[in-house]
């Protein structure tokens, strides 16, 4: 689906099974927190048979990426209740994301955990996380991969570039550290709503190393200069390019435990475990195999087009007419490709896994 949201709000990831096909990164990354899902899974407290048992999955996008998870969790939690007790699975994501391509997945992807599953029940809710979306008490376990990076909205320009973690502008930096803290209690607040008593909430997301590195340099850059191309070439404005962002954040431990305080306590919930990493880089993996540099620039140019390429372009002027927008996907992919192709280099990828827990009362 091409974007078609308000600009100072996220678009969804690229439609049309395209997040589906170009996710290998994130699939590298959500893989260290399934531990962490399961052993939710196992401590999880239940309602008592026969009420239904709630996975809520926020931020599923095209739905892929959340099978593997899904699965891990029913199968821990299958050898608890056994094989009759109803489980429903409910899959969360924009209005505008590709909610087609989700439930397509979800029926014909050999990986599903819904095919041949009669105790299994997915769903799927269009609605922001940074609302409650779910009944309060509902959610045994949630879910949440790649996704909170993403804030509510963009708090301010960034002049010098797409990526606040890039920018020299103290005026951006500062607005964006205030949005993340504030956009991560917001999220925090809903999914204690949503909890039931005993439940437990893992997240998976873009995380600053120790050292406050976002990580990324190369393919940033690449982005960056792919967009200074296209200004040079007559393709793009300046005024576009400066309205350009893409508003996701890096949080470190400091930023992820400020709301916790002391007692690792907030909105009812508590911090079980909490682990900053660096992500497996399969694009650089595969490179280290096939040494095919063009095809190297080509994965990070698609990765990156699957995912922040849509929200790039709500800053066109005319960013519903389709073809333009259409065109500015293709010409900002081809040139960070070459870009990257000239320069291939390992990526550090820093990501943070949480474990939390609604307090029993
Ligand atoms: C990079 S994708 C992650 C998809 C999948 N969970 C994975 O691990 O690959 C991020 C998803 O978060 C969604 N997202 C971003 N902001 C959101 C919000 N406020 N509410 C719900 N979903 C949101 C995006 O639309 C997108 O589908």
């Amino acid at each position: 689906m091409i974007a078609t949201s308000t600009h100072n709000a996220p678009a969804p990831m690229e439609g049309r099974g395209a997040y589906n096909r170009n996710s290998r990164v994130q699939a590298a990354g959500f893989a260290a927190a399934i531990p962490y899902f399961k052993e939710a899974a196992r401590v999880c407290s239940l309602a008592a048979a026969p009420a239904p048992i709630a996975i809520a999955d926020y931020g599923a996008s095209e739905g892929h990426n959340s099978l593997v998870p899904m699965a891990a969790a029913i199968a821990v939690l299958r050898q608890r209740v056994g094989a009759e007790r109803a489980i429903s699975v409910v899959h969360t994501d924009l209005p505008d994301s590709d909610f087609n391509a989700l439930f397509l997945t979800l029926a014909n992807d050999p990986e599903s955990y819904a095919r041949g599953n009669a105790a299994v029940f997915p769903s799927a809710v269009g609605r922001s996380f940074y609302d409650q979306i779910l009944p309060s008490e509902s959610v045994t376990l949630g879910w949440t991969s790649w996704a909170v990076q993403w804030l509510s909205r963009i708090p301010e320009p960034i002049p010098d570039h797409v990526q606040v973690a890039c920018s020299s502008d103290s005026a951006a930096r500062t607005a964006y550290e205030a949005q993340a803290d504030a956009d991560w209690r917001t999220f925090l607040t809903h999914r204690a709503h949503e909890l039931r008593a005993g439940g437990q909430l893992v997240v998976l997301t873009m995380a600053l190393t120790d050292d406050g590195d976002f990580g990324y340099r190369a393919v940033l850059a690449a982005m960056y200069g792919a967009l200074i191309d296209l200004v040079a070439e007559g393709k793009l404005s300046d005024a576009e390019l400066i309205r350009m962002a893409i508003p996701t954040v890096g949080r470190g431990r400091a930023q992820l435990l400020a709301p916790f305080g002391a007692n690792r306590h907030f909105a009812g919930l508590s911090i079980k475990q909490l682990d900053i990493f660096l992500g497996e880089d399969r694009i650089w993996e595969q490179y280290e195999q096939d040494r095919d540099a063009a095809a190297y620039g080509a994965r990070w140019a698609a990765f990156s087009r699957a995912s922040v390429f849509p929200t790039m372009a709500l800053a066109l002027d005319d960013a519903k007419n389709a073809v333009r927008v259409s065109a500015f996907l293709d010409d900002t992919e081809v040139r960070m490709a070459a870009r990257l192709a000239g320069h291939p280099e390992p990526c550090a990828i820093p990501l943070a896994r949480l474990r939390l827990s609604k307090e029993s009362r």
